[in-house]
């Protein structure tokens, strides 16, 4: 409960107080323990995380662009493949493939929903395309479905970029097993949140233990044994005192993902007519609720004036992928979704700790200031 008059975005130093004493006493265990990088915490996470979102393994790394990298590495994939993915994400999406070797190739989304528009992927595929690597933006399920379908019928493998929803599910099943690997992150602001930058690769299928076990060793150095790299790997190990935290927090995901989706009906309810807001979920989806996005079409007055009534917002994000110049080169098709999406979406403040209240004056603000 923030006692200020305004709401802010989102305000990490009150979601750490929330944890207290909890997070104090886990951290300080793993300090006294000694032992700070890839132990007994690391695996213990490992395992729940695993156990948390139905896949075979998951292996802790340093953030969720490395896990990307290292997501793409273990399949195989790498200098003079290509990789289908959206523009309609951030940086480091294509960032995690580009560290991979491999080269983004950008497609369109859905007009509405804003993920991967499978009906693009055929007009983009080359006889380099090798993976296909949707996002489940803002904790909303891509079409994994189509995806799936398509991926199958050209041999391509599928990597989901699960970084914005964990507890994310399709007909009961969840994100992150839908594709043979996925990558998490664990960035602060996300569902579940590190201390830090923390990430996680998940491997979807028992039958792929090897392709875990790259992971496990492409994130240290590339070490088959103790000082003896087999193949080039990187430095991506996630520390103790990360996985410690996350351990605490992993128990209180659930409750947080009920209360964002609490949130979020209640912005529906109140918004619908006033700004363009999230379409519903499809039949069989359980979005994540990791943020609450609207649209409008003159994003900074809006801003504007929310912020002059003390609420908080941002933008997720400002430019898509393909506009930035790092990326500007890359291969895409057109991209019309996009980049009319990417000028017209807000973020919300929503996140577990969020009173009804504080929704309200929210909802309020959103209300005298859409006009
Ligand atoms: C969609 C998406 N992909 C990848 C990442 C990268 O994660 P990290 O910041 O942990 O490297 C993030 C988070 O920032 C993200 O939101």
């Amino acid at each position: 409960m923030n006692t200020a008059s305004g709401v802010p975005y989102l305000d990490l130093a009150e979601a750490a107080a929330a944890d207290e004493p909890d997070l104090s006493f886990a951290v300080l265990a793993a300090v006294r323990r000694g032992r700070y990088v890839l132990g007994g915490e690391v695996a213990s996470f490992e395992a729940e995380w695993a156990s948390f979102c139905g896949a075979a393994r998951a292996v802790g790394v340093a953030n969720g662009t490395d896990a990307i990298t290292l997501a793409l590495r273990a399949l195989g994939i790498g200098p003079g493949d290509e990789v289908l993915t959206v523009s309609m994400t951030c940086a480091p999406t294509a960032t995690g493939i580009l560290r991979a070797g491999a080269t983004p190739v950008f497609v369109d989304v859905e007009e509405d929903r804003l993920t991967m528009d499978a009906a693009r992927l055929a007009g983009a595929v080359t006889p380099r395309t090798k993976a296909i690597l949707p996002v489940h933006l803002y904790g909303r399920v891509a079409d994994v479905d189509a995806i799936g379908a398509f991926a199958r019928e050209r041999g391509l493998v599928v990597v989901e970029d699960c970084a914005q929803a964990h507890g994310a599910a399709w007909n009961g099943r969840p994100v992150g097993t839908f594709g043979r690997t996925a990558a998490w992150s664990f960035y602060p602001t996300k569902n579940l949140g590190a201390l830090g930058d923390a990430g996680a690769v998940t491997v979807a299928g028992a039958a792929d233990a090897d392709v875990a076990d790259r992971v496990a060793r492409l994130r240290s150095y590339g070490y088959a044994t103790r000082n003896d790299a087999g193949e080039r790997g990187f430095n991506s190990r996630l520390d103790e005192i990360q996985a410690a935290a996350l351990r605490v927090r992993l128990r209180k995901l659930a409750a947080g993902n009920r209360r964002r989706a609490e949130i979020a009906a209640r912005y529906d309810a109140a918004l619908a007519g006033a700004v363009r807001v999230p379409p519903p979920p499809r039949s069989g989806e359980a979005p994540a609720h990791h943020l609450y996005v609207v649209r409008v079409p003159d994003r900074e007055t809006f801003r504007a004036r929310l912020s002059e009534k003390g609420v908080g917002t941002d933008v997720h994000y400002p430019r898509a992928v393909h506009e930035q110049p790092a990326f500007a080169r890359l291969p895409r098709g057109p991209l019309p979704a996009t980049e009319r999406a990417m000028c017209e979406v807000v973020s919300l403040p929503l996140h577990p700790l969020l009173t009804d209240s504080e929704a309200d004056r929210v909802i309020a603000a959103v209300l005298a200031s859409a006009r």
